[in-house]
């Protein structure tokens, strides 16, 4: 072999059985070999198993799929390259013209993006009603034949609580899907339920360090093989290096959740306390709306710690920009603290009443409690707040 040819075919060292690596090594690797012909179209007929193309599945990936389903409570799982790329392809997947979706004022803003403009052009439509509204939903799920319900709990920044095991049985007596992005309470919650699809962000609690980005659709195994034609052919799957690091971060997760939601349940009951706070939306708390069915419904209650600052939108912003250790942006479940503040939690597609309904009012704040000190963060909440 010339060295020219050598470089393209480097010497096997791949361990020899009996001696695996520990931690699996990331397969970075597009294309898998067969020795014939017939082989490869085995696997491909899915009479034996294998890889073919990374964009369809790669060992990576899937180990990651797997422990996902597993988590969940589910048979199999899709890992994508971000959670709204999770949630865009399971609606695009089960839905065709005509069909009908109901969601909710709560659901997160892209998801209702998704929906009012996305599959808006493909002639999919929609009812939004408050998540709140349980009369609303029995109505329009009797009134209208309706191939999915996708929901959330808690909601995004109000943390309300929705009712999973009433809302499932109302949309399957009524022969819809139930599909529920279950990225707030994480994979170890609400596995219990009757629910179709979970959607999940990995780019929050899965990976826990804001370096990575990822989703996954978890649920029975005929729904995910019907899903994964599209999904392989809209090139969607998780990249391996991706999949590597959130199987490396979802070590931690248990610990992590778990921590991070004692800080939160102590922030909330620090904020309950403070004279410039109206309200506080934490469904570890007492006093919160539907503190019973969160108890019933989840083992831990989130590290999402949301309030109403009395002096409304003005105050808000100025404690956002004054907090030091919770950095101004986006996104949740990552080690470090962060805030978001009224103007970037918005509104602005709401009608009045959507706005009333949704309880986000002027002055909302949103944590995301990390896993620095307790103290530390109590301290910088008191000066801001100050
Ligand atoms: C509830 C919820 N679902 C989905 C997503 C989207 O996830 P990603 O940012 O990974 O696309 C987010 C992101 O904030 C979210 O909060």
């Amino acid at each position: 072999m010339k060295k020219r040819t050598l470089v393209n075919h480097p010497p096997e060292t791949s361990p020899p059985p009996g001696n695996l690596p520990v931690i699996a090594p990331i397969y970075q690797s597009v294309k898998y070999e067969f020795e014939s012909v017939d082989d490869t179209l085995r696997m491909l007929r899915g009479e034996t198993p294998g890889y073919f193309y990374m964009r369809a599945s790669n060992p990576t990936t899937r180990q990651l799929e797997l422990t996902l389903a597993q988590l969940q409570g589910r048979d199999d799982c899709l890992a994508t390259a971000s959670g709204v790329n999770a949630i865009a392809q399971t609606l695009l997947g089960l839905t065709k013209q005509g069909d009908h979706i109901l969601c909710f004022v709560e659901t997160y803003g892209p998801t209702r993006n998704i929906i009012r403009r996305l599959l808006a052009r493909f002639g999919v439509e929609y009812t939004m009603v408050s998540i709140d509204d349980m009369a609303g939903i029995e109505n329009v799920l009797a009134t209208r034949p309706t191939r999915l319900v996708i929901f959330e709990s808690p909601t995004n920044p109000i943390t309300k609580v929705a009712d999973i095991e009433r809302l499932v049985e109302v949309a399957h007596r009524h022969g819809a899907l139930a599909v529920m992005d279950n990225t707030f309470a994480g994979f170890h919650q609400h596995g219990e339920y009757d629910i179709d699809l979970f959607v999940h962000s990995l780019t929050k609690y899965a990976s826990g360090t804001g370096d990575v980005m990822g989703g996954a659709v978890i649920g029975r195994r005929d729904l995910i093989e019907g899903l994964r034609p599209d999904f392989a052919v809209l090139g969607a799957l998780l990249d391996p290096h991706a999949a590597f690091l959130v199987q490396r971060g979802l070590k931690t997760y248990f610990v992590r959740y778990s921590e991070q939601t004692k800080s939160a349940q102590a922030i909330a009951e620090h904020l309950v306390k403070h004279p410039a706070v109206s309200k506080v939306h934490y469904p570890g708390l007492p006093g919160h709306p539907q503190a019973a069915l969160a108890k019933k419904q989840m083992r831990e209650a989130g590290t999402v710690v949301s309030f109403d600052l009395r002096s409304g939108s003005e105050a808000a912003r100025q404690f956002s920009e004054r907090l030091k250790l919770f950095a101004l942006t986006a996104s949740l479940g990552s080690t470090e603290s962060l805030v978001m503040a009224p103007q970037l939690i918005g509104t602005r597609d709401f009608t009045p009443e959507q706005a009333r309904q949704s309880g986000i009012a002027a002055g909302t704040v949103r944590l995301s409690i990390g896993l620095e000190d307790i103290d530390d963060l109590i301290g910088d909440i008191d000066q801001a707040l100050g």
